[in-house]
């Protein structure tokens, strides 16, 4: 008995000769090659055909060799699966390399970066500050923070506890992440939408953003915000993410100044807390280390303290308001992003060292930059 089941297909193929496969249940792949206008693939079943007589050749086709690699390479990634859901593991995050690597700062830079005050020049700065005063009164009660006048920063009244200060803080950079990538979107849309380049705003927002979420991942090592809490991050991360995106839609310009304004309160808070410190009025920071993220994305030394993780974070602020105040004096859709392009014209220009911050600590006016 030769045959027990057989079937025929055909269809239409070449004139030139083509082949027909013969396979048995023992899974013996025989070829034949033939003359024909049509394509026969037959498969016959030989259940008792006798091994040691066939006249199947083994599998040497590079059909039968590249399914027999196909095979191992499936052993081999089934060897590599990790049973125990190890992608879920947070360990494994830390792994991964940044995907805007800081630019890095030196001591000395972070050490002179001051406190600075963009003066509204006209009626759309005014909008600016007033919408961030607006959002700072709301802010500092949702956190409870009272700033101290002049002379009264030692009043015990002012005094702010460590927690106190990681819950401003998250809160401030839960925030602060949310304008970068609603300009970097709207603009990425704007380009897909008008069928026109960017002049590369996109990814200077975009990585905004990703610096403040590497804010916020660090001090949340440091803290585990209770249900009330995300509860009022949740509410004013939906108001402030629409409120921003529709006004990105209308005046990007004012949203710009607005982010300004908004990273000149992120400086004072940051320069208020190391002052704290340094006053030795958060005792727990004295030197208490960094968490790893934070090490590894800032390429800092292992006995970092707290502190020096607050002069980085400040720097990143001061760049932000620099960065925001500049694009805020630049024509939206025509100039260019200066900070994406050094241009080798003879004189300073804005970069993202800190260097350009030190002369021009809120922004560079539109004259100034280099066609
Ligand atoms: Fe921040
Ligand atoms: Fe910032």
């Amino acid at each position: 008995m030769l045959v027990t089941s057989k079937y025929r297909l055909a269809t239409l193929a070449t004139k030139s000769n083509v082949y027909s496969v013969v396979g048995s249940a023992h899974n013996r792949i025989r070829v034949h090659a033939f003359s024909t206008s049509f394509w026969r693939r037959t498969i016959t079943a030989t259940p008792h055909s006798d091994p040691t007589k066939s006249e199947a050749p083994p599998p040497a086709t590079k059909q039968g060799e590249q399914l027999e690699r196909f095979q191992s390479l499936a052993e081999a990634n089934t060897t590599n699966v990790n049973r125990d859901n190890d992608l879920a593991k947070p360990d494994r995050h830390d792994l991964s390399p940044a995907a805007w690597a800081h630019p890095g700062f030196n001591f000395i830079d972070m050490n002179n970066v001051a406190v600075a005050h963009h003066e509204p020049k006209n009626f759309a700065d005014k909008i600016a500050r007033n919408a961030l005063l607006t959002v700072r009164w709301c802010f500092d009660k949702a956190t409870g923070y009272k700033h101290p006048p002049p002379g009264h920063e030692d009043d015990p009244k002012y005094i702010v506890t460590d927690k106190q200060w990681l819950q401003r803080i998250v809160f401030l950079e839960s925030i602060a992440g949310v304008p970068g990538m609603v300009g970097g979107m709207v603009r990425h849309l704007q380009s897909l939408r008008l069928l026109r380049r960017d002049r590369a705003w996109i990814e200077t927002l975009l990585e905004e953003a990703y610096n403040e979420r590497m804010h916020l991942l660090t001090f949340m090592q440091l803290t585990n915000p209770g249900i009330f809490m995300r509860g009022m991050l949740l509410i004013a991360q939906g108001v402030f993410f629409n409120s921003f995106f529709i006004a990105y839609l209308v005046n990007p310009r004012i949203c710009h100044r607005f982010v300004g304004y908004l990273e000149e309160e992120a400086v004072v808070t940051y320069t208020r807390c190391i002052n704290d410190i340094e006053k030795g009025l958060i005792p727990s920071w004295d030197n208490a280390p960094v968490p790893d993220i934070a090490k590894k994305y800032w390429k800092m030394a292992d006995n970092a303290t707290i502190k020096d993780l607050l002069y980085y974070v400040r720097a990143d602020e001061c760049k932000h308001r620099e960065v925001n105040h500049t694009l805020g004096n630049l024509k939206q859709n025509v100039d260019r992003n200066p900070y994406a392009f050094v241009v080798d014209c003879g004189r300073e220009q804005p970069a993202k060292d800190l260097k350009s911050n030190i002369s021009h600590p809120v922004g560079w006016d539109r004259d100034e930059i280099a066609a």
